[in-house]
C-alpha cells in the first residue's frame, strides 16, 4: 500500500520504517528540513535500539523516502497517518493546532478514497475536527479512521513489529478491510472498533498503566510503614491471574513523554465536564507530589544531604532510551542541590540532553564508579543493564560515610548491600 506518515517524531518514524519493511511504499512526511535531512542519512535524531539500522535498510530498498513537500508526500497515499505532536494546552487538555495544521495542508493534496487516519493521542471528537476541515478543503472522497499506537520507547520498532493488538477504529467495511489487511502481518488479534472508541482505548490504557504504577507505589508506601516487602506483595498478589506481575515496579513514580502528559490531559478532560471527583485528578496529583515525598524521606535517612556529595545513576526518564522528558532525574537534581548536596552524575546515553535542562553546577561523568568515587550517597535512578551487577566492594572502596545506596527501582536488595558495607534503601521494603 501507499502509505504516508505525516509527522516524524518518535511515533513518525519507527512507524514509517515498521510499514516500509513490510513492503509498503512509505513517504514521511515533515516541515522540518534539518530533521528529513537527518533521516535520509539513516540518522535519527534520538536513541531507539534497532531504529537507524531499519532506517537505513528500508531507505535502500526504496520503499521508505522522506519529503518536506505537503503534494509530493500524499498526491498517491492510500493511506494517511497523522502523527505529530500534541503537547499540553495551559489547561491540561491536548492542545491539537499541529494536529489541524498538518491537516490543513494534505486536505488539498488528497487522493480520491484515501484513509485519513488519527495516530497521535487525541481526544474523542477531534476526528469530526478534522474532517470537517477537510471537507473544507478537498472535494475528493475520504474517510476517517483511528489506529492508536501502543509502542513503548526503548522497545519501540519489537512493539510495532509485534504488537498484542491492532486496535481499529474505522466507519466503513472498506476502511476496515483495507486496514485489517495493513496490519495482518504485524497481528492476527486484530479489535474493529468505531474512531472514539480507539481513540479512548489509548486514553484508557495509559491511564490504567499510570494507575496501575501509582497503585503499586501507594502500597510501598504501606509495606514501608508495616515491614512487609513489595518485592514479596508483588509475588503473592502478581499469581492471581486477574492481577499479574508484569508492569508492576514501584519507584518514584512515572514519567516519560506519554504517561504524566496523558493522565492530565484526561483529568483536565474530566474536569471540563464536571466529573470534578475523577480518580485520574487524583492519580496525577499523588504522581506530581512523590518525588518530593520521598526525598525528603531520603534525607531524614541520610542524616541530611546538607554538605554531602551524591552519586546519581540514571538520568532519561527509562533505560533504552536518551529521552529525558519529566525524568526523574529533573526533580531529584534540583532538589539535592537546593539541599546543600553536590552533585555527580552519569547516564549511558543522556548527559548531552540532559546537560541543557540542569542546573551548571552538576558534574557528569561517563564512568559509573568515576561518578561514585568520593560519594557518601549513591541514587540509583533509572535501571539501565549497566547498573544492575555493579562491584558492591568496589563501591564500598570509593564511597565516604554513611555510604547509603538508595535503590529507587529495587535492582539489588539489603542483604547483598550489608555484605558489601553499604547502607541499602529500597522502595517499598
Ligand atoms: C507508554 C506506554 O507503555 C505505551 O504503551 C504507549 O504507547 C506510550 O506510553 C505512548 O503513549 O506513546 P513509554 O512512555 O515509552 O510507553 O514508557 P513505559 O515503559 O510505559 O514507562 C512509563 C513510565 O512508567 C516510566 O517512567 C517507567 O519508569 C514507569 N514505570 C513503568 C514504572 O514506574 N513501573 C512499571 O512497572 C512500569
Amino acid at each position: 500500500m501507499k502509505i504516508a506518515c505525516i509527522g516524524t517524531g518518535f511515533v513518525g518514524v519507527v512507524t514509517s520504517a515498521v510499514f516500509a519493511k513490510l513492503g509498503n511504499q512509505v513517504v514521511g512526511l515533515d516541515i522540518d528540513e534539518k530533521k528529513i535531512d537527518l533521516l535520509r542519512q539513516g540518522i535519527v535524531p534520538f536513541f531507539e535500539p534497532q531504529l537507524s539500522e531499519l532506517l537505513v535498510e528500508t531507505q535502500k530498498t526504496g520503499n521508505l523516502t522522506f519529503t518536506t513537500d505537503y503534494s509530493q508526500g500524499i498526491k498517491d497515499s492510500d493511506i494517511v497517518m497523522i502523527m505529530v505532536g500534541t503537547p499540553s494546552a495551559p489547561d491540561g487538555q491536548a492542545d491539537l493546532k499541529y494536529v489541524f495544521a498538518a491537516t490543513e495542508s494534505l486536505a488539498p493534496h488528497l487522493k480520491d478514497g484515501a484513509i485519513v487516519i488519527v495516530k497521535s493521542t487525541v481526544p474523542p471528537g477531534t476526528n469530526a475536527k478534522v474532517r470537517e476541515i477537510i471537507k473544507a478543503n478537498t472535494s475528493v472522497n475520504f474517510e476517517m479512521a483511528s489506529v492508536p499506537e501502543f509502542l513503548k520507547e526503548g522497545t519501540a520498532v519489537e512493539d510495532t513489529l509485534r504488537p498484542d493488538r491492532a486496535v481499529i477504529g474505522v466507519e466503513s467495511d472498506r476502511a476496515r478491510d483495507i486496514l485489517v489487511e495493513l496490519h495482518k502481518p504485524l497481528t492476527s488479534n486484530v479489535v474493529i472498533m468505531k474512531p472514539e472508541s480507539a481513540q479512548m482505548c489509548k486514553y484508557a490504557a495509559n491511564n490504567y498503566l499510570a494507575t496501575r504504577i501509582t497503585f503499586i507505589n501507594q502500597i510501598s508506601d504501606l509495606c514501608e510503614a508495616n515491614g512487609a516487602d513489595i518485592q514479596e506483595v508483588i509475588k503473592g498478589i502478581g499469581q492471581d491471574k486477574r492481577i499479574g506481575a508484569h508492569y508492576w515496579y514501584p519507584g518514584l513514580g512515572y514519567g516519560g513523554s506519554c504517561f504524566p502528559k496523558d493522565v492530565k490531559e484526561i483529568a483536565a478532560y474530566a474536569k471540563s465536564i464536571n466529573e470534578n471527583e475523577s480518580l485520574f485528578i487524583k492519580i496525577d496529583d499523588l504522581n506530581s507530589k512523590r518525588i518530593g515525598r520521598l526525598m525528603a524521606g531520603y534525607d531524614k535517612l541520610a542524616g541530611g544531604f546538607a554538605g554531602k556529595t551524591v552519586a546519581v545513576l540514571g538520568l532519561s526518564f527509562k533505560p533504552n532510551t536518551n529521552d529525558t522528558r519529566v525524568a526523574p532525574c529533573l526533580e531529584v537534581i534540583p532538589w539535592l542541590l537546593d539541599h546543600g548536596a553536590t552533585v555527580k552524575a552519569t547516564d549511558p546515553k543522556a548527559i548531552e540532553e540532559i546537560k541543557p535542562l540542569l542546573p551548571t553546577k552538576v558534574q557528569y561523568l561517563n564512568d559509573v564508579y568515576e561518578t561514585i568515587k568520593g560519594a557518601s550517597v549513591v541514587i540509583l535512578l533509572v535501571e539501565w543493564d549497566e547498573y544492575k551487577t555493579l562491584d558492591l566492594s568496589k563501591i564500598n572502596s570509593l564511597m565516604s560515610e554513611p555510604k547509603y545506596f538508595i535503590d529507587t527501582r529495587n535492582q539489588y536488595n539489603a542483604s547483598s548491600m550489608e555484605t558489601a558495607g553499604l547502607k541499602y534503601k529500597g522502595v517499598g521494603r
